[in-house]
């Protein structure tokens, strides 16, 4: 199974990117940075569909595992990863007319963050999860640390070979 990271956070080299590479080590995704990429908000018009969105997206559209990674900032993820996701309906309306979002299908996904909060979001997660469902995509698993100062490695151990299983266990499904 293919697999790439989709990832952005404020602070390129902080406890998100720091979480996200422990389980890397073992994943061996491809990793996105949003921020070595130019996708602009979404505008009604479409005067910006040739910015930087379709050809990463005709990239990501090799895998068949997504992940987004991204802290909780705000109940939300990052501003740049919501401009991402607002996206997706130039995916369904216009990307090679609408192809590329039904390539979505069928694909799964999953997250990776961070946050001060001992629980991820409610809302965090719902916008993930219903998004990628929208999609028609399915929703696997989350990989979550509490960092409320710095990430700690040892500390989030158990619930990385835990998310590592989970994502192994989908390519043994599939
Ligand atoms: C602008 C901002 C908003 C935040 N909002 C939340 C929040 O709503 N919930 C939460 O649990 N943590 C929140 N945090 C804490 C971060 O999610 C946490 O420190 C995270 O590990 C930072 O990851 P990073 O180093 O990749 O930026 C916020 C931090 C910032 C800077």
């Amino acid at each position: 199974m293919k697999t790439a990271i989709i990832f952005h956070s404020a602070n390129p080299n902080g406890n998100t990117r720091r979480l996200m590479e422990a389980a890397n080590e073992t994943l061996g995704a491809e990793v996105y940075m949003l921020d070595d990429y130019n996708v602009t908000p979404y505008d009604y018009e479409g005067r910006n569909l040739d910015d930087d969105y379709f050809p990463l997206w005709r990239e990501l559209l090799g895998y068949d595992h997504l992940v987004f990674a991204s802290p909780v900032y705000w109940y939300a993820v990052t501003g740049p990863m919501k401009i991402f996701f607002d996206r997706f309906v130039d995916l369904m309306e216009k990307g090679d007319d609408g192809d590329m979002g039904r390539r979505l299908r069928g694909k799964t996904a999953s997250i990776i963050a961070t946050g001060y909060s001992p629980e991820v979001n409610d809302s965090f997660l719902d916008m993930i999860v219903e998004s990628v469902k929208y999609l028609g995509m399915s929703y696997e698993s989350i990989l979550y640390a509490c960092c409320e100062d710095t990430f700690d490695e040892r500390a989030a151990s158990a619930d990385i070979q835990k998310y590592i299983a989970h994502v192994r266990a989908i390519s043994v499904s599939e």
